[in-house]
Order: C-alpha cells, then sequence, then structure tokens
C-alpha cells in the first residue's frame, strides 16, 4: 500500500486510485472574485461530465467556465474503474421492459456515440490515455443467472449490439455460461480528462479550482453563482455534480451507492486481458492496466449504500474473494469511489426539474458513468445549442415513470424517510470519548449533544455537528476513507467537516469540546 504517498491528483478520499499514480493535474486558472463576464455556461463540477461538456460547448463558440470545489477529476472522475462500455447496469431485458425495444436501441446508440466521442476526442488531441479496444465477458454461475443471461443476449442483439455466446469468460474463475460483448474498452480516466482540460483551455475555456458553489439565483435571464466572495454569471448553468445542491427531487430519484477497487500484483501473469463480468449482486469486476511498468489487475465490487455498511468490511471481502481465485502477491491500491443508482434504471440528463430552461443536470449514472457522463455532454451540448436531441427525452430529469422503477423508488425513499426519523429522534448508544480507537471516529452523545467525534493517530479529538448540512440526517463514519458519509442523499464531509460530495453545500459545524458545558 502507499496510499501515505503525497500526489498532485487529489481524490475525496484518504486513498488513493492507481489512477492518481505518477500523475500532475492541468493548472487552473487563477480566480477573479470581480469578474463581470457574463459567460455563455457555467458549468460546475470538473469531473469527465464537466469537463467534456465544457470542452464540446467552448467548441462550439460559447464562452465557458468550469467551475470546481476541489481539482479537477477529485471526485468519482478519479476513482473510477474506467471501462468504456454499450452495455450497462440497467441491462437490456429491464430497458425493454421499462422503456420499450425502441429505448433499448436509443440506449445502444446513445452507448456507441459516446464511445465514438470518446476515441474522436483522443485522435483530435493525440491523447496518450491507454485507450485499448477490448473484448468484454459477461458470465454466469448458477442456473438463475444462466437464464437472465440468455434474456440479456437476446435483448442486447435485438439492441444492436454486438454480441455472442463464449466458451470462455476472460479470467480463471469457473462459470456455467458466457456471452461475449465486441467492441468495448478501457482507458485512463484522469489522463484522458487532464488531455480535455488542456484542450478546453486551448480554446479558450477557463477553469477555477478551490471554488465551492454555496449560493445561485437566476434573474433577468442570468445565472448568479458564489463562492464565498467570488461571483460568477452566466446565461446557462449545468451540474456536473451528480446531484445538483439543494433538496430537491433529484435526491430522491438517485440513490448514492460507494464500489471499491483494488490494484493488485499477482504473482503469476493471469492478468485479464479482456474485461469481466460477473452476475452476482452487487456484481464483480475484473481487467487489468498497466501504471508506470506494473501490470495491475484492477477488481472492483462489493458495492452498497453510501453510509449504510462496513466499508472496511467491503475491502477484506473483495480481497478475500481476489485471493480465492487469484495468485496475489500484493494489493497495492485499494480505493472507493461514488455513483449514483436512478430509480427507474436509465440515467437523468437535461433541463433541471425544478429550475428553468437553462438549468441543466446530468446524475443518475450508476456505474456507467464514464460513458454516460460522456453522452451527457452531447446531449445536454445540443439543448444548449437549440439542435435536436434525439436521447433528450428519453433521459429527460422530467420524465414521469410510475412504473419503471416505482418500487425501488418507494424503497429507496422508505429508506431515506427512515433515516429522517432514526437519526433525528432516536437514542444512540451513548459512548465515552475514551472508547474511540486512533484514526477513527464515532457518533456519541456527550452532555446531551450529539457529536461526531474523531480521534486521529496522535488522540487529539474533534467534534463536529453530526447534523448533515442538506437535509438533517445523521452522518456516519467512513473508517476507510476517513470521511462522515451521509446515509440518505449520499453527501460526505472530511474529518475537519468540509464538504467531500453534495448535495449539501454547507460544510458540517465544528465544535470546540472544550466550550462544550
Ligand atoms: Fe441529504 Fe445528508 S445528503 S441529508
Amino acid at each position: 500500500m502507499n496510499n501515505d504517498k503525497k500526489n498532485t491528483s487529489e481524490r475525496d478520499s484518504s486513498t488513493i486510485s492507481v489512477w492518481q499514480e505518477g500523475l500532475e493535474r492541468p493548472a487552473a486558472n487563477p480566480g477573479q472574485p470581480a469578474d463581470q463576464t457574463i459567460y455563455d455556461v457555467l458549468i460546475v463540477g470538473a469531473g469527465l461530465t464537466g469537463i467534456t461538456t465544457a470542452l464540446m460547448l467552448q467548441h462550439a463558440g460559447k464562452q465557458c467556465i468550469l467551475i470546481e470545489g476541489n481539482t479537477i477529476g477529485y471526485g468519482t472522475t478519479g476513482g473510477t474503474s474506467a471501462h468504456l462500455n454499450t452495455f450497462f447496469d440497467a441491462t437490456y431485458p429491464e430497458i425493454d421492459q421499462d422503456f420499450g425495444t425502441d429505448a433499448s436501441r436509443l440506449v445502444a446508440e446513445g452507448g456507441k456515440e459516446a464511445f465514438s466521442l470518446i476515441s474522436a476526442f483522443v485522435n483530435k488531441y493525440n491523447i496518450d490515455c491507454d485507450l485499448e479496444y477490448k473484448d468484454a465477458y459477461l458470465f454466469s454461475e448458477n442456473e438463475k443467472e444462466s437464464k437472465q443471461l440468455a434474456d440479456i443476449l437476446k435483448a442486447s442483439k435485438n439492441a444492436g449490439i454486438a454480441v455472442d455466446e463464449a466458451n470462455e469468460n476472460g479470467v480463471p474463475i469457473s462459470f456455467d455460461q458466457a456471452i461475449l460483448f465486441k467492441d468495448q474498452g478501457q482507458f485512463h480516466p484522469l489522463k484522458y480528462g487532464y488531455a480535455l482540460v488542456e484542450a478546453f483551455k486551448s480554446a479558450g475555456g477557463k477553469v477555477l479550482e478551490n471554488t465551492f458553489i454555496d449560493k445561485a439565483t437566476y434573474e433577468d435571464d442570468v445565472h448568479t453563482v458564489w463562492s464565498g466572495d467570488t461571483l460568477l454569471k452566466g446565461k446557462n448553468l449545468i451540474y456536473a455534480t451528480h446531484i445538483p445542491p439543494g433538496i430537491n427531487i433529484l435526491s430522491l430519484r438517485c440513490a448514492p451507492y460507494r464500489s471499491y477497487v483494488l490494484g493488485i500484483k499477482l504473482k503469476d501473469e493471469a492478468y485479464p486481458d479482456a474485461l469481466s463480468y460477473d452476475m452476482q449482486e452487487p456484481y464483480h469486476y475484473f481487467r487489468s492496466h498497466v501504471i508506470e511498468g506494473q501490470r495491475y489487475l484492477i477488481l472492483g465490487g462489493e458495492d452498497h449504500k453510501t453510509g449504510h455498511d462496513d466499508p472496511e468490511m467491503a475491502f477484506n471481502n473483495l480481497e478475500a474473494y481476489a485471493r480465492k481465485h487469484f495468485k496475489v502477491d500484493a494489493v497495492t491500491y485499494k480505493w472507493s469511489a461514488q455513483y449514483y443508482v436512478p430509480a427507474d434504471g436509465l440515467p437523468y440528463i437535461g433541463i433541471h426539474p425544478q429550475g428553468n430552461e437553462h438549468t441543466f443536470i446530468a446524475t443518475g449514472f450508476n456505474g456507467n458513468g464514464m460513458m454516460f457522463g460522456t453522452l451527457s455532454a452531447k446531449i445536454i451540448c445540443d439543448l444548449i445549442l437549440g439542435n435536436e436531441s434525439k436521447y433528450a427525452k428519453l433521459f429527460s430529469p422530467s420524465r414521469i415513470k410510475p412504473i419503471a422503477g416505482f418500487m425501488d423508488f418507494v424503497k429507496e425513499n422508505a429508506d431515506v424517510a427512515y433515516h429522517f426519523v432514526a437519526d433525528r429522534f432516536s437514542a444512540k448508544e451513548i459512548e465515552s470519548l475514551t472508547e474511540i480507537k486512533a484514526g477513527e471516529g464515532q457518533i456519541i452523545e456527550y452532555k446531551d449533544q450529539k457529536l461526531a467525534v474523531y480521534k486521529d493517530s496522535s488522540g487529539k479529538i474533534s467534534a463536529l455537528d453530526p447534523v448533515c448540512t442538506h437535509a438533517g440526517c445523521i452522518v456516519k463514519f467512513n473508517t476507510s476513507e476517513k470521511s462522515w458519509d451521509c446515509p440518505c442523499h449520499g453527501g460526505r464531509f472530511s474529518i475537519d467537516g468540509k464538504v467531500l460530495n453534495g448535495p449539501p453545500t454547507q460544510d458540517l459545524k465544528a465544535y470546540d469540546l472544550t466550550t462544550l458545558k
């Protein structure tokens, strides 16, 4: 493990992903508190979605500014496993059933178009981002999964995807049935994203880092956003931040999840050359990547809702799974990243349902952020430029699907409602400060007050108000990432209380323990 190493690529976590190794992020522009420009487009969030959208709009003649609350690629883009697929977490049989076969064909076209866009950018800007076309295997391990696999094969073919039966699965794991998707891919997400930022800057775009937007208004056809004293104005506003800030319908339509990834050195050369996926719940995914001359097995899985299960256990389970199937020499990297599962399976891309026609969002990508983030750039670009978009209706954030995903929607809301009530009003076990181990955090009751308490390696204790500043749920400590995670809508805070992941826009309040009487 080399998670203590300093790296100029930063992430919303105390762990370091394989992508951060040896990489310097591009320089941002200096902030100008008195910037009087009315930009054509304000893009909030410099992950893959925001970066790609900014570049495309700037090239289309719009004056854009990309505004990042932390540093470029700080969120999920720096922690993805960077698969490029034209099949998705919402399978084609599920899309057929919930949206119809025409929708499946459109989703398939969207996947192919996103891949073409990535590949065109790589060629146009000569980006050295390890882009490789790969075969991808999906395999079953029991009769029930094999039945599902047969349905996936049929519906995927029907949607126009190149897929067929296979007699191998790409990994040393026994299987029942397998299918092979052609023309899939992988790349290095930060090398790619950073190169797009450079292209955006060369085209005249501006990039601000450490500019966390905490307030936004829309008056006289102009958006104004604030970050402390810095104020920026624009005719259009895009939230490429997963969930837009504030309490809104997207918080209820998307459930936050964390996925866990290991970068593993093997004792032999059994590194997968293809992409592979099993069909367990949650599924495991496998690929390999060469970083600074060393090949790593990239193994992911053990996903769970943010702030619910134990991240340490997820890493342990993943490592045990790796050791069962591979000859592990060393687990060199381990990290996790956040993604959002949409209520009805498809992402929400387009006009903000509670905003105006000049406010846009892109979220609910499930585990397919590289593809849907790129497709979002295409869709939002077309909407802003006034072009016809064949995808706009299907992915509209205002769509109402009373049947598709309805039960999940109810379940997610029930879960959120439970946390609203239970976290605020139930009595928690009272812990004494001395029982907290170094490097750990706990919610405790201290003199009738609920506190989020963290003890650092030197034994120093810090305390925060554990009430999430978004909608009042109680945060939970994430031992692996050293963060406070909210179980309701996935807001995350550093051990100092600083917002790491929206939708909260305000930090947790810090307490001085000596003043608590
Ligand atoms: Fe919504 Fe915390 S993220 S209450």
